[in-house]
């Protein structure tokens, strides 16, 4: 087999067999085959696609190019949730122990936040002792024990995407629907939990900004995942404006914290529900979504979720106090009000800007080695749909360093979008796909 033939085919609009698509992943994960075929490549498949059964191939090559998670000592059906990426986005924090103390096993692997959008594993690290680098054993030990984990990827889940996702960004390919479901999909599918709950977040602040690439990827990603023999769950939700009022790791935490007390935003909120809903019914724990989210608002009511994170925390060697006392966790020395300068209706909030001003404060990483401030952050006090007038406070400013308040200042600012008219409601969840048949 050739790299050169498999190119050419691609490059006219042929389909690819299994053999070609693991002859490809495996060659270039070892080092045989070089980057330059397989941006060849990976450009041909921008041009001229790929169907449901090469993206498939894809997916399990890359899967099988690491490690693949054996659960099989965690009792119980598991569920693993993924967003592909947002601003404001702390779901994770709020969504896992709730479902963990409904005894389901969320045996999670998390990320950490690039460019605009946030990580989870960055913000556990608000919890003083706080660690992702758990041992396997520890990993599945918890989740037996206390229902939930989160550990950071390790090194060898799907090598083969970490190699191809490099060589997309530096070669103008990352756009692609079927290469972005097969890259999200193979490391879902190597943490190989039972059932899987995805996100997909359309909007500016989004991967996707068009609700139909949404639809499309969620589809792709779900056909995957039902096809490797997974339970499978897509809810694409609104990210026309940040997630929540708080955007920044130790302000994230804290709002997390409140919507464990119940005291959650409601667009925020919104989205928790729908997703824990999914997770519930895949876990067999209710008949239908009304009483599977019946079950998740007694488990914030009874307080049993926010009991749940705290062990959580303290378990992978966190102060749990910050739990429950969460003024401890820092915030930025300077506060600067983001004030608006004209009356009017908030119509959107470009949260890419809004992200893009936590990256301005240090709240965010440029590069993968980047260090990021933990404290600092935006709290936004108007979001879509609320009346503003001129001298109100947009948002509140945490930094550490003035220039870059400053800065944020002007991107925040320019992140509001006001109009005369009311921007009516806007629904945070725009579909769900379960299994493969859209039920909304
Ligand atoms: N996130 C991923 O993990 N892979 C992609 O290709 C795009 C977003």
């Amino acid at each position: 087999m050739r790299m050169y033939d498999i190119i050419n085919k691609k490059k006219r609009g042929r389909h690819l067999s299994e053999e070609e698509i693991r002859f490809m992943v495996n060659g270039y994960t070892n080092g045989e085959i070089p980057d330059y075929q397989v941006s060849a490549l990976m450009m041909a498949v921008c041009f001229q696609g790929m169907d449901a059964e090469e993206t498939l191939h894809l997916t399990l090559a890359m899967r099988d190019s690491g490690e693949v998670l054996d659960l099989s000592a965690i009792e119980g059906i598991k569920v693993d949730k993924h967003s592909t990426g947002g601003v404001g986005d702390k779901t994770s924090l709020v969504l896992t122990p709730m479902a963990a103390a409904l005894g389901i096993p969320v045996a999670k692997m998390s990320g950490r936040g690039l460019g605009h959008t946030g990580g989870t594993i960055d913000k556990l690290a608000c919890f003083p002792g706080f660690s992702t680098a758990l041992s396997k054993e520890q990993f599945y030990g918890n989740v037996n024990r206390i229902k939930m984990a989160i550990m950071g990827q390790t090194a060898n889940l799907a090598p083969a995407d970490k190699k191809l996702y490099a060589l997309r960004d530096v070669t103008a390919t990352v756009d692609q629907l079927s290469l972005i479901a097969a890259s999200i999909m193979s490391k879902k599918l190597a943490a190989n939990a039972d059932a899987i709950v995805l996100d997909v977040k359309t909007g500016n602040g989004a991967f996707m900004k068009t609700e139909e690439d949404a639809f499309a990827l969620a589809r792709e990603m779900v056909q995957i995942g039902v096809d490797a023999g997974k339970q499978m769950s897509a809810v694409i939700t609104d990210m026309d404006q940040p997630l929540g009022n708080a955007v920044g790791n130790s302000l994230e935490v804290k709002e997390a914290i409140l919507s464990l007390n119940g005291l959650g935003p409601k667009d925020f909120m919104e989205v928790v529900y729908a997703l824990g809903t999914e997770m519930v019914l895949a876990a067999g724990r209710a008949e239908t979504p009304g009483q599977a989210k019946e079950l998740l608002e007694q488990t914030i009511q009874t307080g049993t979720a926010l009991d749940k994170f705290a062990e959580f925390v303290e378990a992978q060697g966190g102060d749990k106090r910050f739990v429950y006392q969460p003024e401890l966790l820092p915030v930025g020395n300077i506060q600067l009000q983001a004030m608006n300068t004209e009356d009017g209706i908030v119509s959107r909030i470009l949260a890419e800007e809004i992200g893009l001003a936590t990256l301005a404060l240090g709240g965010g990483r440029l590069t993968k080695e980047s260090e990021i401030d933990l404290s600092v952050g935006i709290l936004l006090h108007k979001k879509r749909g609320d009346m503003v007038r001129a001298g109100d406070t947009l948002a509140t400013i945490y930094a550490n360093d003035m220039e870059k308040a400053k800065e944020a200042y002007g991107k925040i600012v320019r992140a509001y979008e006001i109009g005369p008219d009311p921007a009516g409601e806007v629904p945070m969840v725009k579909g769900i796909i379960r299994n493969g048949r859209m039920v909304q």
